[in-house]
C-alpha cells in the first residue's frame, strides 16, 4: 500500500466500497476462499465492496490495506466479515401480500394438482432461508390448511452453518413476529422471555434444514414450490441465470418460484418462467430447460 494512497483515504472521510484498491479486494476475496471456504467470484463486486466497507470503517482502519493485514493476523475478525457478508434478515411473513397469494391461490392449486395426479405429497424448499422465518411462515399456513392425507416436507437451506443453528431453535424477538396475525402469534407462539418467543414444537418439526450453497452445490431438491427471496441480489446476473435454469429444472412444469420484491427474472430464464403475480414476483413454471425436457411430465 502506497503512502500517498493512506494520505488521500485519510482526507476523503469514511472508506466506502469504491474506495477499496483492486489488490487489496482480491486479497480479501482470496483469505475468505482459502480460511473459511467462502466464495466471493459469483457476488457483485460493488454490493460486497460495500459490506466489506463497513467492517473497514467498524475496524477504525480506513484503508483496504491496512484492513487485508488485520484480516489475515484475526480470526474473529474473519467472522464479523462473514456475518456481514451473509446478513440474515427475515421476518416471519414478510411481504404479507405474497403469503395471501400463496394461502389463497398457489397452495390451493398445487394441492389440487396433487390430488388430481394421485399423488399425496407437496415440496416446498425456501432456499437461502436465514433464521428459518420463510419455511416456518410456509409451515404455519399448511399447518392450518389441515392436509392430514398428504405427506408434506418443507426444506429450509441456506449457507450459513451458524444461521441453520439458530433457525433449528426457532426464538425470535418480537421484531421478527410483526407480521404475524394476532391470533396465530397467540397460538403458535410461547412467550419465554421479556423479548423472545418460542415457535410451537409440532410446527417446528415440519421444516428440515440443511446446507446448502445454491451457487455451488449441483444437488438441488425435487421441489414445487421455492422461495428464494432476497438472496440472488448479491449474486451477478450470469450466476442468477444458471441458477433460475436449475430451478427450473427441479421445478417442472405448473409448479411455482417466489422471487423477492426487488428481484426479477432476466436472460434465458424468462423462456422457463411466466409471470403469474406480477407484483407478489410468483412465477409459474413452464418448461424445464432443453436437457431435461425428456423427464417434463412427472
Ligand atoms: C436477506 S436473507 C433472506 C432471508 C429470506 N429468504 C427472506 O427473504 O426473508 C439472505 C440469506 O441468503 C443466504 N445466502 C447467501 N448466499 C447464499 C448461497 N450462495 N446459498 C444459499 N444461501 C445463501 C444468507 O446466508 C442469508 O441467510
Amino acid at each position: 500500500m502506497s503512502d500517498s494512497f493512506k494520505d488521500d483515504s485519510a482526507s476523503k472521510g469514511p472508506f466506502v466500497g469504491t474506495d477499496f484498491q483492486d489488490e487489496d479486494f482480491r486479497e480479501v476475496v482470496s483469505i475468505l476462499r482459502e480460511r473459511s471456504g467462502f466464495d466471493l467470484d459469483s457476488y457483485k463486486d460493488r454490493c460486497i465492496k460495500r459490506r466489506i466497507a463497513s467492517r473497514v470503517r467498524a475496524s477504525g482502519l480506513n484503508d483496504s490495506g491496512r484492513y487485508v493485514d488485520l484480516l489475515r493476523s484475526d480470526n474473529s475478525e474473519l467472522e464479523a466479515l462473514l456475518a456481514v457478508l451473509t446478513i440474515h434478515v427475515s421476518q416471519f411473513f414478510r411481504n404479507p401480500s405474497t403469503y395471501r397469494v400463496l394461502e389463497e391461490k398457489v397452495l390451493p392449486e398445487l394441492v389440487a394438482a396433487a390430488r388430481g395426479l394421485g399423488e399425496r405429497r407437496l415440496r416446498l424448499w425456501s432456499v437461502g432461508c436465514a433464521g428459518g422465518e420463510e419455511p416456518y411462515s410456509l409451515a404455519l399456513l399448511l399447518h392450518d390448511m389441515k392436509l392430514d392425507d398428504f405427506e408434506i416436507s418443507i426444506i429450509g437451506s441456506d449457507v450459513s452453518e451458524p444461521i441453520l443453528e439458530k433457525a433449528q431453535q426457532a426464538e425470535y424477538k418480537a421484531a421478527h413476529l410483526f407480521e404475524v396475525p394476532a391470533p396465530v402469534r397467540q397460538r403458535y407462539f410461547e412467550q419465554i422471555g421479556e423479548d423472545r418467543y418460542r415457535l410451537d414444537p409440532e410446527v417446528r418439526g415440519m421444516v428440515r434444514f440443511q446446507r446448502h450453497n445454491v451457487l455451488a452445490d449441483a444437488d438441488y431438491p425435487e421441489a414445487d414450490l421455492i422461495l428464494c427471496r432476497n438472496v440472488m441480489i448479491y449474486f451477478s446476473r450470469e450466476e442468477q441465470n444458471k441458477i433460475l435454469s436449475r430451478f427450473a429444472s427441479t421445478l417442472g412444469r405448473d409448479r411455482f418460484l417466489v422471487l423477492g420484491r426487488a428481484e426479477t427474472l432476466m436472460g434465458t430464464a424468462r423462456e422457463y418462467f411466466r409471470s403469474e403475480y406480477p407484483v407478489e414476483r410468483i412465477y409459474r413454471c413452464q418448461k424445464r430447460p432443453a436437457e431435461t425436457a425428456a423427464a417434463e411430465c412427472r
